[in-house]
């Protein structure tokens, strides 16, 4: 039996589609069997995200149909041994899947894969009760800000409500400049709201939209500051008790010094 996490937050635009596929690709380099699931049905983007658009032949919507095999919707991505995707139908809407139909695809990749990461939609209706139906384990991205955090607390809810073992939460697009500055909330004032355990923080990083653009996910290859994050979250997932580092507020000079030396 695999594991069957989905990666939520309620508030859209956080990083759940990012942190779902840089997860996905860290974990598939460190090893596993990982097929990244888009359930965002109707307005799916984990293929762009990960530049396998153009390799989307059949969609989880096709196979719940029974138009065709699950291995034939199902996407090898060729940049790492093991890491795999499943896209969402383009031109159909979230209402056009049941709840029982979701949860028995997403056990069909449970049996094949060791990590099923789903990547669900924004919102707290139907197409997040799919996203979620399958799910034995939960990663709740949130944002520093007011709006993200509530969101995300009414998810928490809703999941610890569904039975899900504990959620634990990613801290993404924290600028430390900001939090030290006193114009963002830092670690501890998100900690102290949601009262789950954190599992990585991801800092602010402009590569990160250019990957995505790219559609190569940092976590393939990148050595920047965020891509060593979606590693370290990798390893927490697969046991592994390691820290997670404060980051130093860097200016320009830091910046500069950090392309000379290379990450440390
Ligand atoms: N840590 C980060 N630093 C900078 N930009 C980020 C970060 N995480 C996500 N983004 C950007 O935020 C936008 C929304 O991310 P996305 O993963 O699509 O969110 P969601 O799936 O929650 O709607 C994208 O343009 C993405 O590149
Ligand atoms: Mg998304």
């Amino acid at each position: 039996m695999g594991r069957p996490i989905v990666v939520t937050s309620g508030k859209g635009g956080v990083g759940k589609t990012t942190t779902a596929a840089n997860l996905g690709a860290a974990l598939a380099v460190m090893g596993e069997r990982v097929v990244v699931v888009d359930a965002d049905i109707g307005l799916r983007n984990l293929d762009v995200v990960m530049g396998l658009e153009s390799r989307v032949v059949f969609t989880s919507m096709d196979v719940i149909e029974g138009k065709c095999e699950l291995n034939k919707a199902v996407i090898r991505d060729k940049r790492a041994e093991g890491l795999h995707i499943l896209a969402a139908a383009q031109s159909r809407n979230k209402s056009d899947v049941r709840p029982e139909q979701m949860e028995k695809l997403i056990q069909q990749l449970d049996e094949e894969f060791d990590i099923t990461i789903i990547d669900c939609p924004a919102g707290i209706e139907q197409g997040f009760e799919n996203a979620v139906v399958g799910a034995r384990e939960a990663i709740v991205v949130v944002t520093p800000e007011v709006s993200s955090i509530r969101d995300a607390d009414r998810v928490i809810g809703l999941l610890q409500a569904k039975g899900l073992s504990e959620p634990s939460y990613i801290l993404n697009r924290l600028s430390q400049r900001l939090v030290d500055r006193g114009d963002m909330l830092g670690r501890d004032d998100v900690q102290e709201i949601l009262a789950i355990p954190l599992i990585g923080v991801i800092p602010e990083d402009s590569d990160i939209v250019a990957s995505s653009n790219s559609g190569k996910p940092l976590a393939l290859e990148g050595s920047t500051p965020a891509a060593e994050a979606y590693r370290r979250i990798a390893r927490r997932v697969r046991g592994d008790d390691i820290p997670i580092p404060e980051f130093r507020a860097e200016g320009r000079w830091g910046r500069f010094w950090r392309g000379l030396v290379g990450p440390n």
